[in-house]
């Protein structure tokens, strides 16, 4: 039984399992949220550069997040430390920034979620440092096609079941694998909520999209198997196989139509190349 919940704005949200369908407010607080991420991840793109270290990439998502009046969500979020992830190469998700340096030819993801005004804005992007082999561009833009063709199924009266197919049946088709361990998620109040929102899946399955349901898409596709593990520290997921992985990640509100992206790029950087 799939629960929905309607958020008017004067109660406490928790994560009781239920979707929260949201009105006007909610959509202008992930709005302003996600436009925020946003333009963290387009100023991000001249300082993504060869020997740049990840840390201070983070320190730039920190600063312009404080700035701007909302705190990074990760920061202290289950004992992360920072405020974005940063994933490199084989790296599928949830790198930690550190003293290492990007290289000439490295993809890397960064993902961010400034707090603003109670609201989440959640999206990440691929980055291209210097010269990148094609095999790996290709990557790159064919995860960015997948995410996009996810959300055209984005409407009232789909299923996720419909975004999760459009997404595994692109990859796939390009022989890819589609990541399983990982989900996007409803959020709004919360950062991570009901419903999960898979990356691959049977069209027609999983709960109806409703107008005023917030969640994200953020598939990741590895060029080679799908399995992952989990180093050391706890947090870095890399591809079993290590091969490449990439991830693009939107947060979206469904309206009465379609869907409105909350984290489109005011600049234009979509997605690589962004000169
Ligand atoms: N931003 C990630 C997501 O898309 C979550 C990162 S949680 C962290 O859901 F603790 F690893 F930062
Ligand atoms: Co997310
Ligand atoms: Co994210």
């Amino acid at each position: 039984m799939v629960d929905y919940q309607l958020i008017t704005g004067d109660e406490t949200v928790s994560r009781n399992g239920a979707i929260k369908l949201h009105g006007p407010d909610g959509f202008a607080g992930m709005r302003a949220a996600g436009q925020l991420a946003a333009t963290i991840l387009d100023a991000l793109v001249p300082h993504v550069v060869p020997g740049v270290t990840t840390e201070a990439l983070d320190r730039i998502v920190y600063d312009m997040t404080i700035a701007a009046g909302a705190v990074p969500a990760t920061m202290n979020y289950r004992g992360y430390t920072h405020s974005c992830c940063i994933s490199i190469n084989h790296v599928v998700c949830h790198g930690i920034p550190s003293d290492r340096t990007l290289k000439d030819g490295d993809i890397v993801n960064i993902d961010v979620t400034p707090l603003l005004g109670g609201w989440h804005g959640d999206t990440s992007r691929m980055y291209l440092v210097g010269n990148v082999p094609v095999k790996a561009k290709r990557l790159v833009e064919v995860t960015y096609e997948c995410l996009m063709r996810g959300l055209e199924q984005a409407r009232p009266g789909n299923r996720l079941g419909d975004i999760s197919h459009a997404i595994q049946s692109f990859a796939e088709k390009h022989r890819y694998g589609v990541v399983r361990d990982f989900c996007g998620h409803g959020l709004g109040r919360l950062f991570h909520d009901a419903p999960e929102v898979v990356h691959a899946g049977k069209p027609g399955t999983g709960p109806e999209l409703r107008p005023g349901m917030f969640f994200t898409v953020e598939p990741m596709i590895n060029i080679g198997r799908a399995d992952v593990k989990i180093l050391d520290d706890g947090w870095t997921a890399v591809t079993r196989d290590r091969s490449l992985s990439a991830q693009f990640e939107h947060s979206i509100g469904i309206t009465e139509t379609g869907c409105e992206i909350f984290t489109t790029s005011p600049a234009g950087r979509h997605s690589p190349p962004y000169a």
